[in-house]
């Protein structure tokens, strides 16, 4: 089940609390771990992603290169077709890779693996936003080199790249050649043992429309034949060395090649800096697109290589001001951990405005660049406190689909609007309706992330103009969807759909679906209530737009305060749905380790009719509405299902460690945090080569924020309730709310809170009510003892 497969070696890999570095080269390692490091060292900023294959080229896995929202169609085959079944679905493309600058030493290339290496160092730097390398070796005929390279995907320019190349010879003159290069791979071929691995294409995908090249400058352009999508590309390069250097630029529809022969004096450098540029879109020509990739790339060059790096720098600190988590604890690794989480989370959506945010980020292909729950329920928390106008760009996509989620419910016969459960241009793309379209709870948790955003960030205007109209056309899905059961003694009842839990499917009144139905339906009514109070035009204008009956709300209200919870008296707890006690328990004792996840070796018939859970489905539910269970219902629910829980999707433990910290299991708590942040260093699912699992980067924050500080977030209030793990001595974070700033100290004795800007700041701790003033900003609270009877111990089985 739950195990790391990788423990980074200390030597190797420090516990750098600003850097996830390699510091030597350990050819076994590097062998193994391509892939892994390929996406440990990718670079994004939420609109281009590159994973971190190395300049040489080789050894290379996927030299992924990213654009957030860039896919071709494919079509998607059933063995039995059915109405419904969506036909066409997405695909993120890799683009033309820029990150190569093959060395050529006396006419031979180096590639580290064959090099004897005098000293290495890889280090993805967290605090200047860059990925650094430093090698030096000693060539056959004994010749020093040092070879550095500086790469980065900028987040202010969000259409850049940029690497700079610094070669030395050491002790003694040596001809060199670089060939700098930007190249249109083959798509790669489709792994089909893994349903969670993205398809891939048979043929040419990016069909040539067209190059431009001059001096050390190329262009390339595209279009893609069925998603009718331009995309420019384009290298730019200047040189500087007092060494003579002679260059070449070679140019066709998929290679552009940008050649530097030089005599390399020595102690004399090579330093070259290479500009990539990419644009994309579906209204401009090609010809267009290149003179946009064009102007990315004069912009870059007049700017210069300094200047973008150290804006780079401003702007990642500017990230860690208002994002930054510190945890002194015991284990140095923890500090560096959760900062490169952190770090992937501002790399995936920093500068996302307009599109959603890849279950992978843009780290890799994996589930085809398609955005799912995960952005609303996992990511956007972290958004929304940190980052509100990226919260709301990502808010505003959703509504953006709005169109093509109306017709989508028509297509399913529904009212209202059903959300795509995965999707890249708003239409539905997931092959497997019983874990995909049946996944109706995407509806309620954007919902849900909608009115936290509001209530966070107080931004009414986001909802009058287009949150409510989400809300209204969300609320009569629901109400479409369910019915008032005579069987369930006329209680609203909502039948045949998959909750969150992957591994019971189609199920009638699955727990978490309901209550968040019920909070969709409750917020919808709440607001067009308000609205209509406070903004009689705009509630006529979008009543008359949307149709909107009055009699709807009614019903929407009728539905939520009649809404069926499933509840068994002898247990005294809640089912996960109507039939899951009913089912057979699992066998875990005779499943074996190599078995686990389950879904890659049993048939998924097997899993639907056993009580074995994929992820937190009911447990999640006592996070996202944990007002709606007392603490008795949490413990006992927390007792039943995490047993049976497999923790076989990466979204499980964030969540499980938040309610073992509520109900104050604390062992468990911690060791299910530690493989939260570690999913990803330690590769705990063992498919952190095809991407980072964004979900659980996300919920390790949640888990920090939401479990040890105990913040809770119910109606706009803030509450804490924090309770530090044995092995830390401090947990140290920073939120906005509402446009105000707030710093939090926590040790195991007190909690200091300190608004850093804002006027008036109301919070509870422990169930305290607290005020901090610009006269009086900071206030230091007791945490308090362990409760009596309280368990410390619970660890993982
Ligand atoms: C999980 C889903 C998740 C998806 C993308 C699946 O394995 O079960 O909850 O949305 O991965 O991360």
């Amino acid at each position: 089940m739950l195990r790391p497969r990788y423990i980074p070696p200390e030597d190797i890999f420090p516990p750098n609390p600003w850097a996830f570095e390699a510091v030597h080269y350990d050819a076994r390692l590097a062998r193994e771990l391509t892939g892994q490091a390929e996406t440990m060292f990718a670079l994004s900023n939420g609109y281009l992603g590159i994973r971190g294959a190395v300049e040489e080229g080789t050894p290379v896995r996927e030299a992924g290169t990213y654009l957030n929202g860039f896919y071709e169609h494919r079509p998607i085959s059933y063995g039995e077709h059915a109405y419904g079944f969506p036909r066409i679905g997405q695909s993120i493309l890799n683009c033309p890779n820029g990150t190569v600058l093959k060395l050529f030493v006396d006419d031979e290339p180096f590639v580290v693996p064959r090099a004897e290496i005098l000293d290495y160092r890889r280090s993805l730097d967290l605090r200047a936003g860059t990925l650094n390398r430093d090698v030096r070796w000693v060539t056959p005929t004994g010749k020093r080199l040092h070879m550095r390279t500086v790469r980065l995907v900028s987040l202010a320019h969000r259409h850049l790249a940029a690497i700079e190349f610094e070669l030395t010879a050491e002790d003694a003159d040596v001809e060199v050649a670089v060939s700098s290069e930007l190249e249109n791979a083959r798509p790669l071929n489709a792994d089909t043992t893994d349903p969670r691995l993205a398809e891939g294409f048979i043929g040419r995908v990016l069909h040539p429309t067209g190059t431009r090249s001059a001096g050390l400058r190329a262009l390339l352009s595209y279009r893609t034949a069925s998603s009718g999508l331009s995309l420019g590309c384009g290298m730019d390069h200047s040189v500087s060395t007092e060494c003579s250097v002679l260059t070449q630029l070679s140019c066709d529809d998929d290679v552009a090649v940008a050649l530097f022969g030089c005599k390399l004096e020595r102690l004399k450098p090579l330093r070259i800096r290479k500009y990539l540029s990419y644009h994309y879109s579906d209204i401009v020509d090609p010809d267009e697109i290149l003179t946009q990739t064009a102007s990315t790339l004069d912009r870059a060059t007049r700017s210069g290589f300094e200047q973008i790096s150290e804006r780079q720098r401003s702007d990642v600190e500017r990230f860690w001001a208002r994002a930054n988590v510190t945890v002194e604890s015991e284990n140095p690794r923890t500090q560096q951990t959760i900062r490169w989480n952190l770090f992937q989370l501002l790399q995936a959506s920093e500068r996302a405005e307009g599109h959603g945010i890849g279950a992978r980020g843009l780290t890799g292909r994996t589930y085809e660049g398609h955005y799912f729950w995960d952005t609303e329920i996992y990511v956007l928390p972290f958004i929304i406190y940190t980052n509100p106008a990226i919260a709301r760009s990502v808010l505003k996509f959703r509504y953006d689909m709005l169109d093509k989620a109306r017709a989508r419910a028509r297509e399913l016969g529904h009212c209202g609007a059903t959300f795509p459960w995965r999707t890249i241009n708003g239409e539905e793309a997931s092959a497997y309706y019983a874990a995909g379209t049946a996944q109706y709870h995407i509806n309620a948790d954007i919902a849900y992330a909608l009115r936290k955003y509001v209530e966070v960030t107080g931004d009414q205007a986001f909802l009058w103009n287009y949150g409510v109209e989400m809300l209204i056309e969300t609320a009569r899905l629901w109400f479409d969807l369910g019915f008032f059961s005579d069987a369930k003694g006329g209680r609203f009842c909502i039948n045949g759909v998959t909750g969150p839990d992957e591994y019971t499917a189609l199920v009638n009144n699955n727990c978490f679906t309901n209550l968040m139905a019920r909070e969709n339906l409750r917020y919808a009514v709440k607001t067009v209530g308000t609205l209509e109070r406070l903004h009689p035009d705009l509630f006529n204008r979008l009543a008359a737009r949307t149709g909107l009956d009055r009699a709807e709300i009614v019903q929407w209200s009728e539905a939520a305060d009649r809404m069926y919870l499933p509840y068994d008296a002898r247990l005294k707890i809640h089912p996960q749905d109507d039939d899951f006690l009913d089912l057979e328990r699992w066998d875990f004792a005779s499943t074996s380790e190599d078995d686990y996840p389950l879904l890659l070796h049993y048939h998924p018939l097997n899993l639907y009719r056993s009580q074995v859970i994929k992820q937190a489905d009911t447990v999640m539910a006592m996070f996202l509405l944990g007002s709606h269970f007392t603490q008795d219902e949490k413990r006992r629910n927390f007792e039943y299902y995490d047993p049976l829980t497999t923790h076989d999707s990466s979204l499980s433990v964030c969540i499980q460690s938040i309610i073992a910290n509520e109900i104050r299991f604390d062992r468990k708590a911690i060791e299910y945090f530690d493989f939260a942040a570690a999913m990803d260093m330690s590769d705990i699912g063992g498919n952190m080569m095809h991407g980072a699992h964004i979900a659980a980067i996300g919920g390790t924050w949640l888990a920090l924020v939401y479990g040890f500080a105990g913040l809770r977030d119910d109606d706009g209030r803030i509450s804490f309730n924090p309770i530090l793990p044995e092995a830390w001595s401090a947990l140290k974070f920073v939120l906005t709310v509402r446009g105000q700033t707030l710093r939090i100290e926590i040790d195991h004795v007190s909690a200091t809170y300190r608004l850093l800007n804002g006027e008036r700041f109301d919070f509870s701790h422990a169930g305290e009510e607290c005020v901090l003033s610009a006269a009086e900003p900071v206030l230091t609270c007791a945490v308090g003892p362990l409760p009596a009877g309280a368990d410390r111990a619970g660890g993982l089985d």
